[in-house]
Formats: C-alpha cells, structure tokens, sequence
C-alpha cells in the first residue's frame, strides 16, 4: 500500500508541478515547470531517503508511540492538501473548517463535555497542551501548574514558557501521586495535569482520587489525555480500570492527539474546554481575516494562525469510517492494543530470561531482561544491550525488534520483579503497542525477545 501510495502521490505531484496549476482559461506559468524526467529523478532519491526509516508501519516495530495513519486518512490528507486550505480562519478554508467543528464536538462528546464545550484541532499535543494551561494561567494568575513527575516533559517547559511556577509532584513507590505532598502545596496551586496514559508506562493517573480533592481546593483540573484519550471508548469493557475514565466530564479542560491513538498523520492534536466561556480569553482583533462570515472563525479561539485544513479533512473522513464507538470503528481497534499489550506483559512474564516491571493499563509494557544478573546496573547493562541488538541491522531480519528503553528510579520497581537495586536508577525495556496488528504477532515478538537475550 506505501508503494502505491508514493506512485499515486508522484502522479499528482507531476499532475500539478511539471505542468503548472493549469485552471480552464489560464496558461501554467513556465516558473513552476518541473522538467518531466526530474520529477521522477527527485521522486526516487526521496523515496531511497525514506528507506532510513524504521519499520514503523510493521509490528516489529514496538519502540516508540509511532505508526502510519490509516489510509484513508492519508489519501483524505493528501486530497485537501493539494488545495490547502488554511482553517485559521473561514475565509482560509470553509469546509474543512466545518469538518474540524464536527470532529472537534465527537471528540468532545467521546469525554463526556455538554454542548457548551469549546475546542479546536491544534498542530500537535504540546501545542494543545500550551493552550490548556495558558487558560489555566489567565484564570489562575500566578498560581502553579502542578503535575506528577511521570507527566511529559513539556508540561515544565510550557509553564516556564508561560512565565508560571510549576510543582513537580513525586510518585509514591507504587507509582500514585503523594496525596501529602499535593495537599501540603494546594493553595499554592492553580491547575493540576492529570495524565491519562503517561508516555514513559501508559498509567492512568487516579482522576477518581484527585477530582474532589481539586473541587474542594479550588484547583483547575486539566487532563493531558494526548496518549491515552482514545482508550475511553474501552470504558465499561473489563479491559481498562474504569473508575479514572467515568470522571472526564468533570475536568476543565482535555488534550487529546489524534495523531497518536487516531489514526492520523502528524499535525493533529486537540483542545477542549468543559466552559465555552474561556473563548472571552481568546479576544483579538485581526484586521485582515475574519470578513468573510459572523460565524465562528477557528482562529478566534485559537493560540495558533495557520493550521492545516487537510489535518481535519484527514480526521473527518476516519471518523466516518471509523466512529468513535467502543463497539465498533475505533472501539476494537483499541481493544486489539490492549489485549496485545495484555497477552505480551504474560508471555514475558513466563519468561527465564525477562521480568515484568508492572502491569500495562493501557498497551505500553515494561519489562527488562535478567539475562547478566539482577541488580539494577546489570539489568541496564542488559536492557541497553537488548536495546540495540533488536534494531542493529546486523541482526538477522527475523530476529529483529524495535524496542524502546526507559529510565525510572530504582525505588520504584515494584517488589515482585526481582531486580535488586544497586543504582539510583535502571534503565529497563519499554514497548508500545499501538498497532493493533501487534496482537497477531506476540508469539513472534516472544520468540525474537529470546533470541536477544542470549
Ligand atoms: C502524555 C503526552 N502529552 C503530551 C505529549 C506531547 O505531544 P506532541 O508530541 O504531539 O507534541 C506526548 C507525546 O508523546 C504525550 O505522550
């Protein structure tokens, strides 16, 4: 399918560039004419450029939080994008402004928001998370943006960015947040992130625990559900811990990324607020745009100008196909996710040579191998070695796996895994399971992970 999706790409780009955006009753302008045997030329180095990838589209591929969008969403993109229209605003791009309002209100709805909800696609997670707490901020002035040690990174930067203290909550060896720690610094804190899928293990941050403790000290609550939002829709399936999920409704605000868990191309993250009336902070005035209508402009509730109409078409026309249901369309597309990471966390666990360090709630798994020793400098010694053994293009293809690693502190590697501590911190094995094609190859990914580890 990638192949015939680079052809077809390459007879548009030929379509529209050797010959010149060619309309009825207009001459292509020889500036934009592209010798025809050059197109071709181009089009081959980039495609042997493009071979340096990883695997990403194959299960063999389990490192990072990576996998092609689906096709539909491609062929979608890549239609809008050869008229690039810009949904900044309406006079940039009417329909696919139209098409983002009712993406934005299923994803709205998906969490639980009533119709006075606001929200906007963004370029991304970060970017959606920036708007999120710079809300946040204007609501709160000078109050701290808190979240856990285990939130991403970006959520210190972002509060530095927007010029807002930011109190890094510790984690409890059991991986929850210290409740003393968080009621010892309530009054100094404005917004609390509550991660739903954190991007080092995929936990679920307790929302349940948190939410009335937020309610009754005033404190914002925002969900940064970049990674984990689309796992919703397995609420009510014995598959994931309901409890933090039946509470999304109550938070302030929610990113999500639909280019992550839905199936989308870079370029599309989220934003949602539970009160519209936010939308007051947004206020500005933009002598150029905004004419063409009294509707809604996106870009009057929204932190970025330009934003990809095509992102939206993309969504658009994978939320046709696939609903955000649990029962069907995305629903057990994420059911496959969660049993893959289910049934990979038990087969390692049956492994001599591995041990689990945890257990996945979404379909992030960490484990590390024993395979040298179990105190904690061996078994990072181990894992580092795993590591680059399953993507050194010396290892045989078959035994190759693309795996991630991740460091945490020593103290907090639950008991049962039997690694011994001997450093601060151990560097163990992380794999994210977001294709649901992982599910069919486990048994395979078992068999190569013993390979490695010999
Ligand atoms: C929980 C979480 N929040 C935010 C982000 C940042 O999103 P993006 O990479 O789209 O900017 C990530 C990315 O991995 C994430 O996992």
């Amino acid at each position: 399918m990638y192949s015939e999706y680079l052809k077809w790409l390459k007879t548009g780009l030929e379509h529209l560039q050797v010959r010149g955006h060619v309309w009825p009753g207009t001459e292509p302008d020889k500036t934009m004419v592209i010798g025809e045997g050059r197109v071709a030329e181009i089009m081959e180095e980039l495609v042997a450029k493009l071979g340096g990838n990883y695997p990403f589209g194959h299960p063999e591929y389990a490192g990072q939080m990576l996998k092609p969008p689906h096709g539909i969403a491609w062929a979608a993109y890549a239609l809008a994008m050869a008229i690039n229209p810009n949904n900044h605003a309406l006079d940039g791009g009417p329909p696919t402004s139209e098409m983002e309002k009712e993406c934005v209100s299923e994803l709205a709805a998906m969490f639980g928001f009533r119709a006075d909800y606001l929200g906007h696609l963004s370029s991304s997670g970060t970017i959606a998370n920036l708007e999120a707490l710079w809300v946040a901020g204007r609501l709160h002035p000078g109050k701290a943006i808190a979240c856990t040690t285990a939130a991403h990174y970006t959520h210190e930067r972002i509060s530095a960015v927007l010029g807002l203290p930011c109190i890094k909550i510790p984690m409890s060896p059991g991986g929850h947040p210290d409740m003393d720690f968080l009621m010892k610094h309530a009054p100094d804190i404005g917004t609390l992130v509550v991660t739903m899928g954190t991007t080092g293990t995929g936990a679920v941050e307790p929302l349940h625990v948190l939410a009335g403790f937020c309610r009754k000290k005033g404190i914002r609550i925002h969900l940064d559900a970049a990674y984990g939002g689309f796992f919703k829709l397995l609420q009510g399936s014995s598959l994931i811990d309901d409890a933090p999920w039946e509470l999304t409704s109550l938070a302030d605000s929610i990113v999500i990324d639909p280019h992550k868990h839905g199936l989308q191309p870079y370029g599309c993250g989220c934003v949602l607020f539970r009160d519209a009336s936010v939308g007051r902070l947004y206020k500005h005035d933009s002598p150029y745009t905004y004419f063409t209508s009294d509707e809604l402009h996106l870009g009057e509730i929204s932190l970025e100008c330009s934003r990809a109409g095509a992102s939206a078409a993309a969504l658009w026309a994978t939320l046709k196909a696939f609903p955000l249901s649990g029962d069907t369309g995305f629903g057990p597309v994420l059911q496959q996710c969660r049993m893959a990471a289910l049934e990979f966390a038990g087969a390692v666990a049956g492994l001599d040579d591995y041990t689990m360090i945890g257990s996945p709630e979404l379909d992030i798994v960490i484990f590390a191998p024993l395979s040298t020793g179990r105190l904690s400098s061996q078994v990072s010694e181990s894992s580092k070695t795993v590591f680059r053994r399953g993507m050194d293009p010396a290892t045989p293809a078959g035994d190759r796996l693309y795996l991630s690693l991740y460091r945490m502190p020593a103290a907090q590697l639950p008991e049962d895994c039997g690694i011994e501590a001997d450093t601060e911190e151990i560097t163990v094995l992380r794999s994210t399971l977001m294709k649901p094609e992982h599910r069919g190859f486990i048994p395979e990914m078992v068999e190569r992970l013993k390979r490695l580890a010999r």
